[in-house]
């Protein structure tokens, strides 16, 4: 396995939307999407999506879901949405393994009086590259990227049977601040929402 890559991360500039990255071997670059990455992004999606939450739902609900989510057109669109910042975490080959997104405008009645909020969703990474430190990267990069465009509460909505990405935003710095329903098709699940001051 590829050693973890928390460490030494070297920051390319201070402006908001500069990629960071590690250094050394198995060498990870965080860098702003673009349309061409939208094909990478939506199979990610797909698959990621499929193997970690498919259980959750039936065949339809998650095939519909797909559809109306990860598809190469949609992530486009995404790309192009100004009230969107997707972002993706690449190898030395500039290869997709990962990828985040800001959400402005979006909001929960329990983060409604946080101050200055913007909204961290859909953090993924292929399972092939688990557990090395992507994800970590990921969300240092989409603080990095809201507080320098003046945002001052980060939050986000996981499924409360995610176990493994909740610890992943507690080690963030995120605390529990309320739950709301997820729907999902016919399926209606339960985010657990936590927040950020940054
Ligand atoms: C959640 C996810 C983004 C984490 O990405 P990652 O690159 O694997 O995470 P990191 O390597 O940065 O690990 C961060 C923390 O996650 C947890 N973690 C990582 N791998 C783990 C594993 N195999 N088992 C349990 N916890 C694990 C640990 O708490 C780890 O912290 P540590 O290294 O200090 O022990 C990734 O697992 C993923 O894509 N999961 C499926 C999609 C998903 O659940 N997204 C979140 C939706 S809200």
């Amino acid at each position: 396995m590829a050693p973890h890559i928390e460490e030494n991360v070297e920051e390319l500039s201070k402006t908001s939307t500069s990629p960071i990255r590690t250094e050394g071997k198995g060498a990870i670059t965080i860098r702003d999407a673009t349309v061409d990455d939208a094909e990478s992004v939506a199979a990610i999606g797909r698959e990621v999506f499929t193997i970690s939450f498919g259980y959750s739902v039936s065949e339809e609900d998650l095939q519909t879901y797909l559809q109306e989510t990860y598809t190469e057109a949609l992530v486009c669109e995404d790309i192009k949405d100004p009230l969107t910042h997707l972002m993706v975490a690449c190898n030395a080959d500039d290869k997709v393994l990962g990828f985040v997104q800001l959400i402005k405008g979006s909001s929960e009645p329990c983060v409604e009086d946080a101050e200055n909020a913007i909204k961290l969703q859909r953090i993924f990474v292929h399972h092939e590259s688990h557990g090395l430190g992507i994800g970590k990267l990921l969300i240092k990069m989409a603080e990095k990227v809201a507080s320098s465009q003046g945002y001052k509460t980060l939050w986000l909505g996981v499924f409360e049977e995610n176990i493994k990405a909740q610890k992943l935003y507690e080690k963030s710095g995120f605390i529990h601040v309320g739950e709301q329903d997820f729907k999902l098709g016919e399926c209606v699940q339960t985010d657990i929402i936590m927040s950020k001051t940054l």
